[in-house]
Formats: structure tokens, C-alpha cells, sequence
């Protein structure tokens, strides 16, 4: 039981890598606050984490409102009477379409769920862990739209990059405190977020967007968030832990785009010298050749 004597809140608790995470807190020992804009999915949520036999409650929260995170944090006080992981991750697509045509009120809606929440969030449960004296674990959900241009929408990847640096800057500040702050930079996961109408498909394009043969889920954020929450990540505090199933490594994608020169495809194994003058080493191999 990792997270035995804990007390969690994951925001955006009630859908998709929120809600593994809940049921993957609270299989490990939490109790755990599912606190959630939508009612409708998080009583729902409650009813799953039941079956389970798990300790789970909801309170429907706006994370853009200070007035509904203090009410968060008052909940799991009231109800567990302790705060030991906060998992600010609730979030939305938010702005769409060309910057031309970006309304301040939408630029706004986006950067007040997906970053204004989440300082929110660290503001009133840190006060909380910091008067508890014994430590902490903040975990925010961040995106790799945050780490380069045209991983999402424009607003949303400004505002998920403002995310990795407020887990940064409040790392440093709160380690005295022993309160660890990281964030997580999933890739594309298949959630009722991105799915849509068609979520077979949605799979299907995820699945062949990143060198990893199979789409991402929300288990593959739970499991990294669980090791963020628990002791085993006893001296990770700063860091931002991409899960992506290989899409960042793969940058600019060159041998997706230029499959002939994929090292399974290439004529010739060995070393080549360049422009030193010295003989190139080459071995011509049978194209699609493998060392199995
Ligand atoms: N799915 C992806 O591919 C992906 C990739 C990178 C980052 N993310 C981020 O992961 C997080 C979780 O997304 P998901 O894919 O599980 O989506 P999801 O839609 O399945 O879950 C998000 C939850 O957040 C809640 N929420 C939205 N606005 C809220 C608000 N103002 N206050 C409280 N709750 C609110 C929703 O009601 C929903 O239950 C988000 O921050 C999202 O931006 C998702």
C-alpha cells in the first residue's frame, strides 16, 4: 500500500487520466476527494470507486474559483482531516483557432482552468501541508503542447507551459517544507477529452502518431502520478516527467518522414568519417535485415 494513511484531491477527478489516478490513489491505501466542475460524472465516479470498496468523496469544484478551491481543501480536512497529495489536473481544451480570431474571454476561460487553477490549487494546499509540518506531494498536470510549438491549440500550449514553470518555481520555493512539486507532460492519451465521436478511430491515429506502437491511456498518466505521490519519488521534486510514449524523443521525426533512412532500412551498417579523409568502415547489409 503506497499511499497507506494519505489523504489525495485530484481535480478534474471524475474523467479520464483523473479518474485512474483516483482509482489507482485509493487502490493503494488514499482516501481520496474527487473534486470536479461536473456533478453528473463525478457522483458517477463515486458510484465506480464504491464497487471497488474504495474510500472515495466528491465535491463539484470550479478550479478557476479561489472560493470553490478553498471549499476543496475544507472538504478533505472535514472529511479525512488531512492533506497529503494534491493533484491539480482538472483541464479542458479550452481556445480554438487561429490567433486572429482568439477572443480575450476565451484566451482568459483557458488560462483560468489551466493555469490560474492550478496556482490556485498549490496556493491553498500548500497553506495546508505547510501547517501540517510533515511534507507533501503536489502533482500538475501539464502537457507536451507545453514543450513546443504545435502539440496543441495555441492558447492551451501557452498555458500548459506556464504550468511546467509554476512547478518549478513553487519546487524551490516550498522545498523547504518537504513539499515536492512535479509535473507531468502526457502525450496524446485517449480520454473522453480527445476522443470525440469516434473514439476507435481517435485510438487508431494516436496509436501511429508516436514511435510506441499503441495509443496512450489514462493508467499510463495514474501509474506516473502514483510515483509522484508516493514516498518512492521521496527526492523528485522540479521535474517535469514527460509520458509520451516516445513522441518528444522523436522530435522532428526524420525517419517518420524519411523512412529510408530508418536504421532497419539502411544499406549499410559501420562507420562513416566524413570529411577527415580517413576510409569510411561500411558492411552492406540486406535492407530490413535484423540482428534477432
Ligand atoms: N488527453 C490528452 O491527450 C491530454 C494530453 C496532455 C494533457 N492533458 C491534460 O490532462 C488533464 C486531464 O485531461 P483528460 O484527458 O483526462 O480529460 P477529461 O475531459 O477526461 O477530464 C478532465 C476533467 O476535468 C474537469 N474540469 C474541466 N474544467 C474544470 C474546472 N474548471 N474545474 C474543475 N474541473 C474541471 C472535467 O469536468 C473533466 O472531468 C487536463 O489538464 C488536460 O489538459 C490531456
Amino acid at each position: 500500500m503506497r499511499l497507506a494513511n494519505k489523504v489525495a484531491v485530484v481535480t478534474g477527478g471524475a474523467s479520464g487520466m483523473g479518474l485512474a489516478s483516483v482509482l489507482s490513489f485509493a487502490a493503494e491505501g488514499a482516501q481520496v476527494v474527487i473534486a470536479d466542475f461536473n456533478a453528473q460524472t463525478g457522483n458517477a465516479a463515486v458510484e465506480t470507486a464504491l464497487q471497488q470498496g474504495l474510500d472515495v468523496s466528491f465535491i463539484q469544484t470550479d478550479v478557476a474559483s479561489e472560493e470553490d478551491i478553498e471549499a476543496m481543501c475544507e472538504h478533505a480536512l472535514s472529511a479525512y482531516g488531512r492533506l497529503d497529495v494534491l493533484f491539480n489536473n482538472a483541464g479542458v481544451g479550452g481556445a480554438i483557432g487561429p490567433i486572429t480570431e482568439t477572443t480575450v474571454e476565451d484566451w482568459d476561460y483557458t488560462f483560468d482552468v489551466l493555469a490560474k487553477g492550478v496556482f490556485l490549487g498549490m496556493k491553498h494546499g500548500a497553506k495546508i501541508m505547510r501547517r501540517q509540518g510533515d511534507g507533501g506531494s503536489i502533482i500538475n498536470t501539464a502537457s507536451i503542447a507545453g514543450l513546443s510549438g504545435d502539440a496543441g491549440p495555441l492558447v492551451y500550449s501557452a498555458a500548459k507551459a506556464a504550468v511546467i514553470n509554476l512547478s518549478k518555481s513553487a519546487a524551490v520555493e516550498l522545498a523547504p517544507d518537504h513539499i515536492r512539486v512535479n509535473a507531468i507532460c502526457p502525450g496524446y492519451i485517449a480520454t473522453p477529452l480527445t476522443e470525440g465521436k469516434n473514439p476507435e478511430a481517435i485510438k487508431r491515429s494516436f496509436t501511429q502518431s508516436q514511435p510506441w506502437p499503441d495509443y496512450g491511456r489514462g493508467e499510463h498518466i495514474a501509474g506516473v502520478a502514483l510515483f509522484l505521490a508516493s514516498d518512492d519519488a521521496g527526492f523528485v521534486t522540479g521535474e517535469s516527467i514527460v509520458v509520451d510514449g516516445g513522441s518528444t524523443a522523436e522530435g522532428p521525426g526524420r525517419t517518420r518522414r524519411f523512412p529510408q533512412m530508418a536504421a532497419s532500412n539502411s544499406r549499410y551498417s559501420g562507420v562513416t568519417k566524413g570529411s577527415t579523409g580517413a576510409d569510411n568502415a561500411l558492411r552492406k547489409r540486406d535492407p530490413g535485415e535484423s540482428d534477432a
